[in-house]
């Protein structure tokens, strides 16, 4: 079975190897991943392409071509060099031993070019040429070229709005494929349900602000996005079960003006209405959560700032 690397950024470390996993599995439930510090390794049926594609936290990813025991290159090692242009080697040294990388990617880039026609390009080449090397095993593989990907755009913002990113891997974390739908029951800007459709993930916001729906659905049809939206308070979830999948939510930080309600009395009750068998990924602020019943569910913590840590449940 193929085998892909992912070399994700260490900032939320946890939740990007999770997703990764989650991802991976959702594509192709037999998948089987390898973490070696923030080195991941999926064997599965699923291309990389379309597993990185999701991803939030990857700094680098790519197919294997093998494990290496030595630093033998050969021509049959380079059958993917074979319509390309131009290449470029990295190497990512993951292990204790030092090494000058800059010459072994030079010495590398040498080889190479004995074997293919491609040239060298240190800037968005076609292709990539890797070697990982980890305390236990190296990695030799290939990525090819970035293409840019369009995120969407929003018209309007509010200094509540959920950070995509996170906002992102809860809807990876829950494993909503495409054609699925999430529904956002605090959806403020409108953050969950932009993400979803730029994956190809159908969304539902409720907010009973009359101003935030305003803004969501701005902000949705500046991206030709077509989520239905419902102005009212969150308890519409119990209704509107049946018309989605999931729910991804940032529940709110602070006491609102308009019915008094505490945050912790919102949360409490908010978390007692989602429907039984729903796959849900939410957030709050971690004091908010105290004597919630978490079994079954796993549980994350993200540090903002001294007065601002969060909770990500996910079930
Ligand atoms: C933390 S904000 C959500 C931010 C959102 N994730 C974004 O990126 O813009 C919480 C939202 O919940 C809404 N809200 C608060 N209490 C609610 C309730 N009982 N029912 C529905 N919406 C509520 C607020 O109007 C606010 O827009």
């Amino acid at each position: 079975m193929p085998e892909s690397f992912f070399i994700l950024s260490k900032e939320y470390l946890e939740l990007a190897i999770d997703e990764i996993t989650a991802i991976s599995k959702m594509y192709d439930r037999f998948s089987k991943i390898k973490v070696i510090s923030n080195l991941v390794i999926v064997q599965s049926k699923t291309d990389w392409e379309k597993i990185a594609e999701r991803a939030t936290f990857v700094k680098t990813s790519g197919q294997i071509l093998r494990k290496m025991s030595g630093l033998f290159l050969n021509e049959e090692k380079f059958e993917v060099l074979k319509n390309a242009k131009t290449f470029v080697c990295r190497i990512t040294n993951l292990s204790s031993n030092q090494f000058n990388t800059q010459e072994l990617e030079s010495s590398m880039g040498d080889m190479i070019s004995k074997f293919s026609k491609a040239k060298v390009k240190f800037d968005n080449p076609d292709i990539i040429v890797y070697l990982i090397f980890t305390e236990k095993e190296n990695f030799f593989g290939f990525s090819r070229k970035n293409e840019n990907v369009d995120r969407p755009e929003k018209m309007k913002n509010h200094p509540n709005e959920l950070d995509w990113r996170l906002t992102r891997i809860m809807l990876n974390l829950i494993g909503l494929k495409k054609g699925e739908t999430v529904c956002d029951p605090f959806c403020g800007t409108g953050t969950t349900l932009l993400e979803a459709e730029s994956m190809g993930i159908h969304g539902i916001g409720i907010d009973f602000n009359e101003e935030m729906c305003k803004i969501t659905k701005e902000n949705l049809k500046a991206n030709g996005f077509k989520s239905e939206i419902f102005q009212a308070d969150f308890h519409k979830i119990s209704e509107i079960a049946t018309n989605f999948d999931g729910i991804v939510t940032d529940l709110p930080y602070g006491r609102n003006s308009k019915t008094a309600k505490e945050p912790k009395d919102t949360l409490r009750e908010f978390f007692s209405t989602i429907p039984k068998k729903k796959r849900f990924a939410i957030m709050f602020k971690r004091e908010l959560g105290d004597g919630l019943k978490l079994k079954g569910l796993k549980k994350y913590e993200i540090y903002r700032h001294k007065s601002l840590t969060r909770t990500i449940l996910v079930k």
